[in-house]
């Protein structure tokens, strides 16, 4: 199927579950904010009902919303540019899900990584949403017909199920309705790593606080949490060479360059020979210096959580009139009566 029948679209989404992270900024929205205004269009999206495939307090997820939708905003997605809204409110999701359970197979489900580091041992006992979660996220996107798909490394596999799922929609019921979706991973800090533990990602649920940096982390304790980062007792190497086996001064390199808009060539370049003693101080002011604008901007939008409310509310108005007829399409090829 020839992909570019498609016209571009851009989809991706975010949990509203544990705060926004380092990772998530550098690995996704950054560069969702810089995809914007390019003459393609850009949908948002905060996926509550995939956070639910764990437990979530209520009011938590509520507050949560709220706080993710913040972040986004005080990031750069402009809810005037981008279609920005939380998914439970467009049903078409939830909806369209149902019938590419019905299309994904077994087999798939059990090869997905992120399944099985999360069920981990207790596999019995996860719920049903968590082992189907690929389908759901595999209808966000295509619910759209989106084309490109940017994320971190860590969801490469779950677009990847997207394309076997459309492909096989598409081979089952002899038709060329939905896109064979693209990833894009790309930038220097695709998968930023946990700080105490180079061969882990750092992420929202990790359980120590000083494995991660918050978007609401204040400056004292972005500078503490990178002082005390693991590193190794060398300096930082002329080459980006020198640093291979080195995951912990890698990552440290290529957050400071997601950071600085450089890449990690240049960063080495500037600091070769450094020691711990003058980068770290130098990326934790670095750090601050990007994010607490960002941070205050977000405290700020939550003061208001109506004017967040009806930034979603918009969002979703605008999101359902693409999501729906797509859906409506997809109902009458399965052969669906609708009669009403
Ligand atoms: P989530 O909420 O875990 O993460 C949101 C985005 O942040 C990226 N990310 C990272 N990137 C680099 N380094 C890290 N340490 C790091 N941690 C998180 C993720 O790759 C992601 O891009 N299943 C998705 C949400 C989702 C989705 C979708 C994404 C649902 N439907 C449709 C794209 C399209 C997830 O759990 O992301």
């Amino acid at each position: 199927m020839a992909e570019s029948t498609f016209t571009p679209r851009v989809f991706s989404g975010i949990k509203p579950s544990g705060g926004l992270t380092l990772g998530n900024y550098l690995g996704a929205i950054k560069r969702w904010a810089e995809m914007q205004g390019k003459g393609i269009e850009t949908i948002y999206c905060v996926v509550d009902l995939h956070a639910i495939t764990v437990w979530q307090d209520p009011q938590d997820l509520h507050n949560g919303t709220r706080e993710v939708t913040a972040g986004l905003i005080a990031s750069g997605i402009d809810p005037a540019t981008s279609i920005l809204f939380n998914q439970s409110q467009v049903s078409a999701h939830a909806e369209l899900a149902w019938i590419f359970n019905c299309v994904a197979r077994v087999g798939w489900m059990n090869r997905m990584t992120q399944f099985k580091d999360k069920a981990g041992k207790n596999a019995e006992k996860v719920s049903l949403g968590l082992y189907a979660y690929p389908a759901l996220m595999a209808a966000d996107i295509l619910v759209y017909h989106a084309t490109h798909v940017p994320v971190g490394e860590d969801q490469k596999q779950h677009v990847e199920l997207t394309r076997d799922i459309a492909a096989k929609f598409n081979h089952d019921y002899k038709v060329d309705f939905f896109p064979l979706t693209n990833p894009v991973i790309e930038g220097p800090a695709t998968r930023v790593m946990n700080l105490r533990d180079g061969s882990k990602k750092m992420s929202k649920s990790g359980e120590s606080d000083m494995e991660r940096i918050n978007m609401l982390d204040d400056a004292d304790t972005i500078a503490r949490k990178f002082k005390k980062a693991r590193t190794d007792p060398e300096p930082l190497p002329d080459t980006l060479e020198g640093l291979a086996g080195r995951p912990e001064a890698r990552n440290l390199v290529d957050i400071y360059a997601g950071l600085s808009d450089q890449t990690p060539e240049a960063v080495i370049a500037d600091y070769a020979g450094a020691g711990w003693g003058r980068f770290k101080p130098a990326l934790a002011d670095l750090a601050v210096a990007r994010l607490a604008p960002i941070s205050d901007e977000m405290k700020r939008l939550m003061e208001d959580p109506g004017e967040l409310d009806r930034i979603l509310a918009t969002g979703a108005d605008k999101a359902e009139a693409i999501a729906r007829p797509i859906l409506e399409q997809t109902y009458d090829i399965v052969g669906l009566v609708r009669s009403r």
